[in-house]
């Protein structure tokens, strides 16, 4: 199947899996990556593509807030389709500055729709066009001991950055019911994996255990994340977006729910066997309880069976195989790690973790 679809936000994390697993599994796919190169997106995500697949995907630098370079983009590209998953992705960030997360999570995403909306109906209103919006189990809020979210959960956000993509996805599903535009949307669960940017939790836990910092855990460590390896995640993403009705959304999960310590438990048993650590040099000596963080999520836990039973998707990495490739990843890649690291990175852990202590 033939198609030119539009990518925004690919050069951060999921979106970079996403393109380099696409190119590989869709080979009649052709990819345009609109990116504006935040601190969080970084062309090395894609380098090194097979000659075919570079034959097959394009760059374009450009910031989705900007309605006139939308406006060209579309007047000079015709896409079949539209995955958009650039937006501000970090909780933290949204709590020392929400600003750059209303504006490119809901004003961005706004101006984008906009553009589409043109485009679509300029081509006349094609039915196989489709919107993928791409967004986050955390516009449910928090789940206490018990349950799941499933698809008809009421929003409930907690920070600004779930906030701000509650109002995203709202904005989206107006388009549809108000303009007709065919969009889909998805709400998944944390990923992990290669190339993910080492503020989150799992990255920097990885490097500050081979580095033998500290390692910072929030509260009581017993906030419970569902975790699914980001290949699983893209693989889903291409279903909905080839089987998915217009209209509706879709849950994405992997039904591995673990308390954050005891992830960063398992980080530290895994990586001390391979750096031969043991007895008083064990990692676990370098966790530090730190100070909560704001608003902060109790658990989440998503029912994934509509995506399941609709449309033959299910999660197949196993957590245990899929965490040690994504550490040997992270030993193999130190060349990455230390691109991304620049002094912005530095001055947002000091910021972010110099006051916890
Ligand atoms: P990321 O922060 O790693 O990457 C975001 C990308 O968007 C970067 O390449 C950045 O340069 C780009 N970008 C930011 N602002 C832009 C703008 N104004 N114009 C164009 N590009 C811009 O994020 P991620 O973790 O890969 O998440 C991707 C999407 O998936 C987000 O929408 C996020 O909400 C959603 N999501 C993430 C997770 C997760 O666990 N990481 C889970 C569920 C959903
Ligand atoms: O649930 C999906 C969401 O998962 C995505 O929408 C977000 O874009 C993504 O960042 C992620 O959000 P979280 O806040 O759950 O991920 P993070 O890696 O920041 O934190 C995971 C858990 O670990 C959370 O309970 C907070 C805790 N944590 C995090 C950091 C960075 C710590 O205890 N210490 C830390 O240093």
């Amino acid at each position: 199947m033939e198609k030119k679809i539009l990518v925004t936000g690919g050069s951060g994390f999921i979106g970079s899996n996403f393109i380099r697993h696409t190119l590989q599994i869709r080979p009649g796919f052709q990819i345009r990556n609109l990116d504006a190169l935040t601190y969080a997106g970084n062309p090395l995500n894609l380098e090194n593509l097979p000659v075919d697949h570079q034959a097959r995907y394009g760059f374009i630098q450009g910031d989705i807030c900007d309605a006139r370079f939308l406006k060209n983009l579309f007047e000079q590209e015709t896409f079949d389709g539209v995955i958009h998953f650039a937006a501000e992705s970090h909780v933290d960030r949204s709590i020392h500055g929400p600003e750059a997360f209303i504006r490119t999570n809901v004003n961005g995403t706004f101006q984008l729709l906009e553009a589409c909306l043109a485009m679509w109906k300029q081509n006349g209103s094609p039915s196989d066009f489709r919107f993928l919006h791409i967004s986050t189990d955390e516009v449910y809020g928090s789940l206490g001991k018990e349950g799941y979210f499933t698809e008809k959960t009421p929003y409930d956000p907690s920070s600004p950055y779930s906030a701000s993509k509650a109002s995203s996805d709202h904005l989206v599903k107006a388009y549809h019911r108000t303009f007709g535009l065919p969009v889909v949307v998805t709400n998944c669960s944390n990923n992990y994996g290669p190339y993910q940017f080492p503020e989150k939790l799992i990255p920097l836990i990885i490097l500050n255990i081979i580095e033998q910092k500290d390692l910072p855990v929030y509260g009581d460590g017993k906030n419970i994340r569902d975790w699914l390896y980001v290949i699983d995640h893209c693989e889903a993403l291409v279903t909905v977006f080839l089987k998915g009705v217009i209209g509706e959304t879709y849950n994405i999960g992997g039904g591995t729910e673990l308390e954050n310590i005891r992830i960063v438990h398992l980080l530290c048993e895994l990586l001390d066997e391979k750096l031969g650590r043991s007895g008083k040099n064990s990692s676990k000596s370098l966790i530090r309880f730190v100070t909560d963080r704001p608003g902060h999520d109790r658990r989440y836990a998503i029912d994934a069976s509509k995506i399941e039973r609709e449309l033959g998707w299910k999660a197949r990495f196993v957590f245990s195989e899929a965490i040690a490739r994504t550490i040997d990843w992270y030993m193999d890649h130190m060349d990455w790690v230390n691109s991304v690291r620049s002094g912005d990175y530095r001055k947002w852990i000091e910021n972010n973790y110099g006051k916890r202590k």
